[in-house]
């Protein structure tokens, strides 16, 4: 589904000083797979995923997306990419505090020029929330706010979901909740993931873990073989 090839990033921090935070990074994906990418604060783990996202642009290497060169895009084309192709979930849930769960999903849904209530409803419901569609945030517990954010994720049927610490801020029950969700969407829906995590109980549950440190991939643990594209 997607092949990073050679992904260099840096940031200017100073003057001409610069510091190099993608230092060559090859990593291969197939549709259905769930990978983790795991390493310490400060390995690069968000800024690869925000690259993937296409939220952020590497200095050099290639971006090929089923076949295609996503960096030959120009921005308007890679916002559309992005919106069809790619949900994203954060750590913190990032709802919008005055609409509901529902109004929360329909937003997405409308950003990705459908405005389809349906496809939010039955996201809703895939993720267990048909009774809790009409609560805003402050109603809902902290795992129930991440689903709404997973379900936003999903409403624009993209094939490819990027999660950056999505346990991060749960206790160990809800963590669970939404790890087993993740797997459950994989079976159902058939999407691909990419999970930067520091939990290792999840990580040795998905079908490869990335290490990275330094900027670099210093290994690749291989747990669950499965066809891939
Ligand atoms: N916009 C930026 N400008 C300058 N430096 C940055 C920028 N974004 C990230 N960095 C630096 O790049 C390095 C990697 O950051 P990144 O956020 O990718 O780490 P991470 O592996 O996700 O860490 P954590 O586990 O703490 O989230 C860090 O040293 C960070 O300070
Ligand atoms: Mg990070």
């Amino acid at each position: 589904m997607l092949r990073l090839t050679n992904i260099k990033k840096s940031y200017g921090i100073s003057g001409t000083e610069r510091l190099e935070v993608l230092k060559g990074i090859d990593l291969q994906v197939g549709k259905g797979e769930i990978v983790a990418i795991v390493g310490q604060s400060g390995a690069g783990k968000s800024t690869l995923l925000h690259i993937i996202g296409t939220l952020d642009r590497p200095d050099s290497g290639t971006y090929e997306f089923n076949g295609s060169e996503v960096m030959n895009l120009n921005d308007k084309k890679i916002s559309e990419f992005r919106n069809k192709e790619i949900g994203f979930i954060f750590q913190f849930h990032h709802l919008l505090p005055e609409f509901t769960a529902l109004e929360n999903v329909m937003i997405a849904s409308m950003i990705g020029g459908r405005d389809d209530k349906s496809a939010a409803e039955r996201m809703l419901a895939e993720v267990g929330l048909k009774n809790r569609m009409n609560h805003k945030p402050s109603e809902l517990s902290g795992g129930e706010s991440q689903r709404v954010a997973i379900a936003r994720a999903l409403v624009n049927s993209p094939g490819l979901i990027l999660a950056d610490e999505p346990t991060g801020n749960l206790d160990s029950e809800n963590s669970e909740a939404i790890m087993e969700l993740i797997f459950e969407l994989r079976k159902k829906l058939g999407k691909t993931f990419i999970i930067v995590t520091h939990n290792d109980s999840f990580a040795s549950r998905c079908d490869r873990v990335i290490s990275l440190q330094d900027g670099k991939v210093i290994g690749t643990r291989l747990l669950n073989s499965i066809e891939t594209e």
